[in-house]
C-alpha cells in the first residue's frame, strides 16, 4: 500500500506558486481538461476553505468576472476586490443570500466534503447530499449554457449523480485528477452546457 505523504509534490508546488492548498491541482487539472474557466465569468465556489480554488478562480476570471465562496469555515487568506466570501453552511444558504453580489452564475464549483467517519457508507451518503445540496444551488443560479464541477464520494448516490446531472446538462464526464490523493474515494464530475 502506498504511504500517505502529507507533504508530496503537490504540496510543494502550491507553496511554491502561492497557493494555500494542494487542492488547486485538482481543479486546474478539470479546467485544463474541459475549458471550464475564463476570463468574465460568475463563479460560485461551494466548501471554499482554506481558498486555493478562490485563488485559482480569482486569476482564471480576472477583474471583469466574480468569485463568490461559501463555507461554515471562515478563510483567513486576503482576497482580491472580485472575490466575496460568505460564511455558511450550505444547507442553509438560499440563493437570495446571494442576490447583492450576482443573481446568475456561469459555474458552480463544489469541493463540498463531508467530516470522515471511516465507514464508507456513511461518508458516501453525506457526500451525495452535499453534492445534491450544490446541484439544486446550481439549478436555481446557473445560466443556459453555463457549467457546473461537483464532487462526490463513490458508492451509493454515485449513478443516481450522474443520472441528475445528464438530465441537466448537456455533456457530463468524470475526472479523477491526478492531484486526488491515491486512497481517496472521491471523483469529480463536470456537467457542461445548461439545458434551458
Ligand atoms: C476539501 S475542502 C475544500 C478545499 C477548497 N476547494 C480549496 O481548494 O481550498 C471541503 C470544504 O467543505 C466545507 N463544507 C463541508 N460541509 C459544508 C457545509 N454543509 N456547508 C458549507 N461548507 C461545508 C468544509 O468546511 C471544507 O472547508
Amino acid at each position: 500500500m502506498t504511504e500517505w505523504q502529507p507533504q508530496d509534490h503537490y504540496f510543494h508546488r502550491a507553496k511554491k506558486e502561492g497557493f494555500i492548498a494542494r487542492s488547486v491541482y485538482k481543479l486546474e487539472e478539470v479546467d485544463r481538461r474541459v475549458r471550464l474557466l475564463r476570463p468574465g465569468q460568475r463563479v460560485l465556489d461551494l466548501g471554499c476553505h482554506p481558498g486555493s480554488w478562490l485563488q485559482y478562480c480569482a486569476r482564471a476570471v480576472g477583474k471583469q468576472g466574480l468569485v463568490v465562496g461559501v463555507d461554515t469555515r471562515k478563510i483567513s487568506i486576503e482576497l482580491p476586490a472580485h472575490v466575496h466570501f460568505i460564511q455558511a453552511d450550505v444547507f442553509e444558504l438560499l440563493p437570495a443570500d446571494l442576490y447583492h453580489i450576482s443573481k446568475e452564475f456561469d459555474v458552480v464549483l463544489s469541493d463540498l466534503a463531508p467530516a470522515t467517519t471511516g465507514i464508507s457508507s456513511v461518508d458516501s451518503s453525506r457526500s451525495f447530499a452535499l453534492f445534491q445540496r450544490a446541484l439544486t444551488l446550481a439549478d436555481d443560479l446557473l445560466v443556459p449554457g453555463a457549467h457546473f464541477l461537483g464532487k462526490i464520494f463513490q458508492g451509493s448516490g454515485f449513478d443516481e449523480a450522474v443520472k441528475e446531472l445528464k438530465s441537466r446538462f448537456g455533456k457530463v464526464k468524470g475526472i479523477k485528477p491526478r492531484a486526488t490523493r491515491k486512497q481517496s474515494k472521491e471523483i469529480f464530475l463536470v456537467a457542461l452546457n445548461k439545458k434551458a
